[in-house]
């Protein structure tokens, strides 16, 4: 609401595979196109599960930042930082926790889900219970407006929403909140402040969405306010204080449509993966070694696609013509399984090709990445800085 801006994160889960480049890196490329955008390695959530398994941590932190590069992730686009390096992540989570109601912690699902999933876990944790508060933080500390995630994410940014609204509920407020947000309005110019005028009336009165979203795109085009002041605008239209800590929004990420080799979804836990930069004999191997339907047990049996994992790779990288090509040579024993699987092996190592060569410098000269994660810490911690300096001062906390 405040700029536009997009923030997301991932664990440090080492290197990454084609699953995390078509579904989630793919994604994070097209948007540091089209907004500025903050990327980091949530290291500290890596924790609230690997509390007890520190040593990979830090090999994993590099490894997966430059298979974000690999992927096209820009640096002189995005900036690109490691949680941990950004103490006031922790600063605002404690802050947060004092007005975090315990019963809405234990309600998000992933809560109890993953307590019965990672059995061989005590996930019995102060830490745990607070992750979601954490990426709440996370959020919130950059007044980011978007946060692509997955489907499995967006309880988190639900209970995030729910979180801004509380604290903008109980510390939004200041004495003679309304003379300043009127003061403000006339700041906007005649024509602004009755536009403002009407469109707020229009949502509070009829509870019109529309309107409250023109009002704030007219205090996003409005440049020339203080900071204090568009905060006391958003926070007027929708009748309560300011507004400190802005909602953001999910950006859902369709779900990865990239199979795995045996044809369950691709993951390192199936142990079914073929990695970004796995090298050509690899992929070859790993391609070739693949399942196929079952029926066919001789090159001279026919089978049918529907039935085989590698159809689900032609369904990602191959045109209309040569899944034809696959469907009826399949269907009639025209061709064999290896014939089907080259174009796919040539597909990868195509897609490959480009994330080798970005990934090379970085592989031969390790400072690069640091270089590059220390300038996206520096600018991370300007914009959190910030945030801070408002949140103490709403809290009370300020001193000065
Ligand atoms: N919880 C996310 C995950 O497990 C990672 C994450 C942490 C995150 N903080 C975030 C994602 C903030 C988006 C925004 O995948
Ligand atoms: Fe699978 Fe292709 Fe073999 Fe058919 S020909 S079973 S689609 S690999």
């Amino acid at each position: 609401m405040f700029v536009d801006r997009v923030l997301s994160g991932m664990r440090p889960t080492g290197m990454l595979h084609l699953g995390h480049y078509q579904g989630v890196l793919k994604n994070w490329v097209r948007l540091q196109h089209e907004h500025e955008c903050l990327f980091f390695v949530a290291d500290w959530h890596a924790l609230t599960t690997h509390y007890d398994d520190v040593a990979v941590i830090e090999q994993n932190v590099w490894d997966m930042v430059i298979d974000w590069i690999a992927a096209g992730v820009d640096p002189s686009r995005a900036a690109l930082f490691i949680q941990s390096q950004v103490p006031e992540h922790a600063e605002l989570h404690l802050l947060l926790s004092m007005m975090t109601p315990l019963g809405w912690l234990e309600r998000v699902p992933t809560y109890k889900d993953q307590q019965e999933k990672l059995t061989e876990k005590d996930l019995s944790t102060y830490g745990f219970l607070g992750y979601p508060l954490l990426q709440s933080a996370d959020i919130l500390i950059y007044r980011a407006n978007h946060v692509p995630v997955g489907e499995d994410q967006v309880p988190h940014i639900e209970f995030t929403r729910e979180i801004a609204r509380r604290f903008n509920h109980l510390f939004g407020r200041e004495p003679g909140f309304e003379d300043k947000a009127e003061a403000a309005i006339k700041k906007l110019g005649s024509k602004k402040a009755k536009l403002y005028d009407d469109l707020r009336k229009r949502f509070q009165e009829q509870g019109d969405d529309e309107a409250l979203e023109q009002a704030r795109a007219l205090i996003v085009d409005s440049q020339n306010i203080a900071l204090g002041d568009r905060e006391r605008l958003f926070g007027y239209l929708e009748g309560g204080g300011k507004v400190i800590l802005p909602e953001p929004q999910a950006l859902l990420t369709e779900a990865s449509k990239m199979p795995g080799l045996d044809g369950n979804k691709m993951s390192k836990s199936y142990n079914n993966t073929i990695a970004m930069r796995d090298d050509a004999d690899t992929v070859s191997k790993k391609i070739r070694t693949m399942p196929t339907d079952p029926a066919r047990v001789r090159r001279t049996d026919p089978g049918d696609p529907a039935n085989c994992p590698v159809w689900q790779f032609h369904l990602v990288y191959s045109d209309d013509g040569r899944r034809a090509w696959v469907t009826d040579g399949c269907k009639s024993a025209g061709i064999g399984c290896l014939e089907c699987k080259q174009p796919i092996i040539d597909a990868v190592l195509a897609e490959q090709g480009p994330m080798r060569e970005r990934a090379q410098p970085y592989l031969e000269d390790p400072t690069l990445v640091r270089n590059i994660v220390a300038d996206g810490c520096e600018k991370a911690r300007d914009l959190a800085r910030d945030t801070m300096r408002d949140v103490r001062e709403a809290m009370g906390l300020s001193y000065t």
